[in-house]
């Protein structure tokens, strides 16, 4: 099974699951400020679930793409939205900083 590691914690989880949901379950501050309670659940129209995430995740879908292309996100940023993203082996996610996390500002790392 993956091993997603953020926020200091490690855990696995079934190939092929919802990193938001994953990251969620294992306590993890997806979201930032009031995002925690103002966002969309995951159906890819808030934007606040961004991560940036390193290893094997499903490639980004138009959804991911498209609500990532509208400000304050650049689609050139290297993040993508949990709530779109698939676990397809070990990861590594970093949440950054804005009400969005679209900031330059790490909140936490992997590591914690
Ligand atoms: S939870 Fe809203 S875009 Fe992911």
């Amino acid at each position: 099974m993956p091993k997603v590691t953020a926020q200091g914690k490690t855990f696995q989880c079934e190939q092929g699951s919802n990193l938001r949901k994953v990251l969620l379950e294992n306590g993890i501050d997806l979201y930032n400020g009031n995002a925690k309670t103002i966002n969309c659940h995951g159906f890819a129209t808030c934007g606040t679930c961004t991560v940036q995430v390193e290893g094997e995740v499903s490639a980004p879908n138009w959804q991911d793409k498209a609500r990532r292309s509208l400000p304050p996100h650049s689609p050139t940023a290297n993040r993508r939205l949990a709530c779109q993203t698939q676990v397809l082996g070990d990861v590594r996610v970093t949440k950054f900083d804005g009400f969005w996390g679209e900031g330059s500002q790490t909140v936490w790392t992997p590591e914690g």
